[in-house]
């Protein structure tokens, strides 16, 4: 039986469950794919610390060199994550002739068209299972479950720490710095967790989602993007009295030519599926002409489900080996000859509702300011609500709009923001109706 030789750089958490997976399920993986998997070389800069599986010392080196110069190697594993060294290895093995999988989101986000050019190239394939919503099979199911349908919008909960702490203010109470404090030590964060909590790393995933759905090039810069640190519980406590949960949203859609692009805290109904995605898990809810509306929903991190997307893409691309055909399904999922351009709609011009809180002094007159200054943006109130005084004098006012245009409700907040009797910056936060 035909043997695919893989070398693996960067030995962490989804690496050692990719050796886990290859091991308890090679008989089966030998049985699907019709040839076996072997792992030549695994390198790391640490090849000291003892990850709980049994290694051969021998398959251990420091030298990614090594992997990428061995002929034998058919396919190469990167899991080290991040742009650099990891662009610069990942391009040297496509220029080596090899097969690459990786989970690398970021360089996916970053730096995908470049990728894809050097792929072919090369007559090589790259696999990206892993990089998306871990063990959820969303690139695949795109690229070939849906790929009879026109995508109209892609919408997702793409990152299990965010997640995990807006369930948690939810569900329990609390300010989003402790949660995130008590996340950190239970490992439910990481100890950096600035590109989940600003939602940079849920970007990247979108822009992955958007090139495969719309046929498009973008990269995650093209994406507006905003995190959830500034969320309080009176904001969480208070959508939750109006029906809808907080969760950092993923949305894009297409219309007329352009597509919404945006990554934000967003109320969502309580009676939507996407609201009961709670904690660490992810999902995404995607609407195709033909299939119509379906949701995914699964572990989007962790050893074992993020292994699994990897170890996919390994047997998906050792199939091609075997058969010896590369890019059967194109890595955007369209031939890259109708790969387009698309325009990316601004911010400004995005029409939707608004949550907004308004921290005020308890005066006579103030609502009536704030809702002259609203309609003179041509703002729509749709409800009103004062909640009783929590800080001496000062009052919260939460206020919920009808559709506006983005650009007309910053005008106003500038507007607002600069009365006396207001306290603190308004609190804004986009509404999906779905
Ligand atoms: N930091 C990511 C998350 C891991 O919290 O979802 C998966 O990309």
């Amino acid at each position: 039986m035909r043997k695919i030789n893989i070398g693996l750089i960067g030995f962490g958490t989804v690496g050692t469950g990719v050796l886990k997976i290859l091991r308890s399920n090679s008989k089966m993986i030998r049985e699907r794919l019709g040839a076996s998997i072997v792992v030549k070389k695994i390198a790391d800069l640490d090849i000291k610390s003892d990850r709980g599986i049994k290694i051969n010392k021998g398959l251990l080196t420091t030298s990614v060199e090594e992997i990428i110069n061995d002929p034998s190697i058919d396919l190469v594993v990167e899991l080290i994550g991040g742009f650099e060294p990891a662009k610069t290895i990942l391009l040297s093995a496509v220029n080596k002739g090899k097969h690459v999988v990786t989970a690398n989101k970021a360089l996916l986000a970053g730096y995908g068209i470049e990728l894809l050019k050097a792929a072919h190239k090369r007559k090589v394939d790259i696999g990206f299972e892993g990089s998306v919503a871990g063990g959820i099979p969303i690139i695949s199911a795109i690229k070939e479950g849906l790929s009879a349908n026109q995508i109209r919008f892609v919408l997702g909960i793409l990152n299990g720490t965010a997640n995990y702490i807006l369930s948690k203010m939810t569900n329990e109470g609390g300010k989003f710095k402790d949660i995130l404090k008590e996340a950190k030590q239970q490992g439910y964060a990481e100890k950096d967790p600035t590109l989940d909590i600003d939602g940079l790393d849920t970007a990247h995933k979108l822009a992955i989602l958007i090139n495969m759905a719309y046929g498009t090039t973008i990269t995650f810069k093209e994406i507006y993007t905003e995190g959830i640190s500034h969320i309080e519980p009176l904001d969480i406590e208070f959508a939750r009295e109006l029906g809808y949960r907080i969760k950092l949203l993923a949305i894009s859609r297409q219309i007329n030519g352009q597509v919404e692009a945006r990554v934000h805290p967003t109320l969502i109904p309580v009676t939507h599926l996407l609201s009961k995605v709670e904690g660490t898990y992810n999902a995404i809810f995607i609407d195709g002409d033909a299939a119509g509306p379906s949701m995914f929903y699964g572990k989007g991190a962790g050893m074992m489900p993020a292994a699994s997307a990897v170890v996919s893409d390994i047997i998906d691309i050792s199939r091609n080996i075997v058969r010896e055909i590369n890019h059967r399904v194109p890595m955007f999922s369209y031939q890259r000859e109708f790969l387009k351009k698309v325009k990316i709609k601004n911010i400004k011009d995005v029409v939707t509702r608004y949550y907004l809180r308004f921290s005020v002094v308890d005066c006579t007159g103030v609502l009536s300011k704030i809702s002259g200054i609203l309609g003179r943006h041509n703002i729509s109130i749709h409800s009103v609500i004062q909640k009783s005084r929590r800080v001496k004098g000062v009052v919260s006012i939460f206020l919920l709009t009808h559709e506006a245009r983005d650009a007309d409700v910053r005008k106003a907040l500038n507007e607002i923001d600069r009365l006396s009797v207001v306290q603190d910056k308004t609190m804004l936060i986009r509404i999906e109706d779905l």
